[in-house]
């Protein structure tokens, strides 16, 4: 029986109905990240692709950034937390063994009692597990005619000095799903029913329970990365899939820039062999300028950041093709290290209009503001603090020094075993005037 491509036909009509993105205000250059720590800037600008890094502030964590994300989708597309009948937080960088992220933002966004709410976890390819789960919960009928909210949220990590600092980069996307939309809401629909899915037990990359860092054994991920692509690749052209050169964009996970580029080489490779003949040089070349850059325009600004990378490819295909992507059909690879993969395709809704103003990524960009190597160590140290026990104390809320301004939800450390966090820029004002009048107050 060929399990590869499923028999079973999705509704056509769910429909990713809104996204935003979450940005951490602070970034370092990797030209100055490069220089400061004595290599070749052209290492990480050329040979990785990228140009800039995400760093979160110590107060930010995988919560307090799906928090922001999550408002930022309510507020700009006008989401009712009622209409929510379901929550997927896809996180690898989770703050705790049990308790999950979606316990803090169900209570954060004001999402109804009824609305199931879990995380789901499996290295980068945890949201698109998370969509895939949310769209067959709408098709089932389980939905009752309600949404489902699935939040992807990381901190990529390595260790200081190690090769895998270069991909670091830090941030969330929430997406709105839903069945039925009117043309008004349709941003795009996910096809999980043309697809394939390549899973094998591999240690390529992982965080071991007592590490804040990943562990990754670098060039060997790459390696699983390609294999996953190509096993999913020729299973879902042998069930019946188009070429990938008849896709109007393709978006792959992005843990650097590059890997997009060797990404479409293991699919040309492939493609020849099966259709019998080969793009040229040049046409290759001309193919991802067109077809794939546009969407790896997010992961060169920000890094990797783990689960939500496809959908920031998205994210940034929408923003910065926002006149050509709208009716367009795409096809999408998500891969997490571990590792499970899916590729799978989708068809961007006809209306640019719908997403125009409320995506934020080239907003968020836009406010950024660059950091020295010497503040993003001490940012780093200040954060592996903060995550040991009875770290709080309200002396801890910063009176303005480095704290962005327009953060609404910040985490201050362990107080009797619970992680603190305020909620909103007014309780934050609270605490900082009282921090500021030198008043000793209880959280
Ligand atoms: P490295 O050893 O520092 O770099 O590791 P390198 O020596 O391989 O150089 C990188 C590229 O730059 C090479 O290009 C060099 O030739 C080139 P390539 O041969 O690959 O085309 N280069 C230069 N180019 C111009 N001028 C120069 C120069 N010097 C070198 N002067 C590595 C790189 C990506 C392995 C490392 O950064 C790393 O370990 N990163 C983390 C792991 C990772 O990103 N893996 C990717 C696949 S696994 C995945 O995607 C899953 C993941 O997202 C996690 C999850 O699923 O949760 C990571």
């Amino acid at each position: 029986m060929n399990h590869i491509v499923e028999t079973v036909t999705f509704r056509s009509d769910v429909w990713v109905e809104g996204i935003s993105v979450y940005v951490p205000h602070y970034f370092m250059p990797h030209r100055e990240f490069a220089l400061t720590t004595g290599v070749d800037p052209d290492k990480y600008t050329a040979g990785l692709g990228c140009k800039n890094m995400a760093i979160t502030h110590p107060v930010e964590d995988a919560v307090t950034m799906a928090a922001e994300a999550g408002e930022n989708l309510f507020t700009w597309w006008g989401f009712d937390p009622d209409d929510f009948g379901l929550l997927i937080v896809a996180t690898e960088t989770g703050v705790d063994w049990a308790k999950p992220v979606a316990s803090y933002i169900h209570q954060f966004l004001s999402l109804p009692s009824d609305c199931r709410a879990f995380d789901l976890q499996h290295a980068c390819f945890g949201a698109t597990g998370a969509l895939s789960m949310a769209a067959g919960w709408i098709c089932s009928g389980m939905s009752g005619g309600r949404k489902a909210l699935v939040i992807a949220t990381d901190i990529a990590k390595y260790e200081v000095g190690s090769a895998g600092e270069a991909t670091q980069g830090a941030g969330a996307v929430a997406l709105a799903v839903g069945a039925g939309a009117e043309t008004t809401k349709r941003v795009f629909s996910p096809n999980f029913s043309l697809n394939a899915v390549y899973s094998q037990n591999v240690m390529d990359f992982w965080r071991p329970g007592y590490s804040q860092n990943a562990v990754v054994n670098g060039k060997y991920s790459i390696e699983c990365y390609l294999k996953a692509l190509g096993a999913c690749y020729t299973k879902y052209r042998m069930g019946g899939g188009r070429s990938y050169r008849q896709f109007s964009y393709l978006l792959f996970h992005l843990p650097f820039p590059k890997m997009a580029w060797k990404a479409v080489l293991k699919l040309e490779e492939i493609e020849s062999e099966i259709s019998g003949s080969a793009l040229a040089d040049g046409e290759l070349a001309d193919f991802y300028e067109k077809r794939v850059s546009p969407s790896t325009f997010g992961a060169r600004q920000i890094g990797n950041i783990y689960c939500g990378s496809v959908y920031l490819a998205m994210a940034s295909l929408l923003e910065v093709e926002k006149d050509c992507a709208a009716g367009e059909e795409i096809a999408l690879f998500s891969y997490g290290s571990g590792c499970c993969a899916e590729f799978f395709t989708a068809v961007i809704g006809g209306r640019r209009e719908i997403w125009e103003g409320k995506i934020g990524l080239l907003k968020a960009l836009s406010r950024r503001e660059r950091l020295d190597y010497k503040t993003y160590l001490e940012f780093r140290k200040v954060s592996d603090g903060l995550a040991h026990s009875e770290s709080f104390s309200v002396g801890r809320i910063p009176a303005g020094q480095h704290i962005p301004p327009e953060l609404r939800y910040m985490f201050l450390g362990y107080k009797r075993n619970r992680r603190m966090y305020i909620t909103s820029i007014a309780e934050r004002d609270y605490w900082s005037d009282k921090v500021r009048s030198g008043a000793q107050s209880q959280f």
